[in-house]
């Protein structure tokens, strides 16, 4: 049977769409829900033209109601897949899914990582610390802010012409390559 995916997005969601079209010819899993903290972001548009279930929540469902949880469990998922998910990840929900939540960062951890260090930051960041390469780091979520065990990093160089802008395509095009094939791997060795 294949497993069941569920996308936690904050924005654009190219990660999510990558994904949700990878998983559509593989037999090991399927994303069967896309969630999202912000009403409008378009990972939602994203999801939906891809007829996948996808839902806003407040962070009261997230973090006190209970309701995000439960709705994980309504839809039997059995990995949570946070692509560019802005909000803590709740810990009531880390321990029900234990080793089954992961995130995607755009750098090396464990450096660049933390509250604060998303997105344009990240790159900004490591140009300024005239860093000679960045990549991927993909890791299981723990209660701290990109801590967990590290399932996967690949790198690239930061050319001397590299604007905040240029390494983040080049790092996005980076996680489209792996992020689907490490979930898979993932979901095989279960
Ligand atoms: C990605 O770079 C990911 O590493 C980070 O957030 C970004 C999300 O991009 N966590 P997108 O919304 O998938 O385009």
């Amino acid at each position: 049977m294949k497993k069941r995916i569920a996308i936690f997005a904050s924005g654009t969601g190219t990660n999510a769409l990558n994904i949700i079209r990878y998983f559509k010819t593989s037999s090991t899993g399927e994303v069967v829900l896309v969630l999202s903290n912000k009403r409008h972001a378009k990972v939602l548009e994203k999801a939906e033209c891809e007829d996948i279930k996808s839902l806003y929540f407040d962070k009261a469902s997230l973090y006190e109601s209970g309701k995000v949880l439960d709705l994980l469990e309504n839809y039997e998922i059995d990995l949570i897949v946070l692509a560019g998910f802005l909000l803590k990840f709740p810990d009531h929900i880390i321990k029900e899914f234990p080793r089954k939540v992961i995130n995607i960062h755009p750098a090396l951890l464990p450096k660049y990582g933390g509250k604060g260090m998303y997105g344009r930051y990240v790159h900004e960041a490591v140009i300024a610390n005239g860093e000679e390469e960045s990549g991927i780091t993909i890791h299981f979520v723990n209660s701290e802010y990109d801590e967990g065990t590290i399932i996967f990093q690949a790198s690239i160089p930061v050319l001397p012409q590299d604007s905040p802008e240029s390494l983040a395509s080049r790092i996005h095009k980076l996680e489209y390559k792996h992020f689907p094939k490490v979930i898979e791997n993932l979901l095989t060795s279960d």
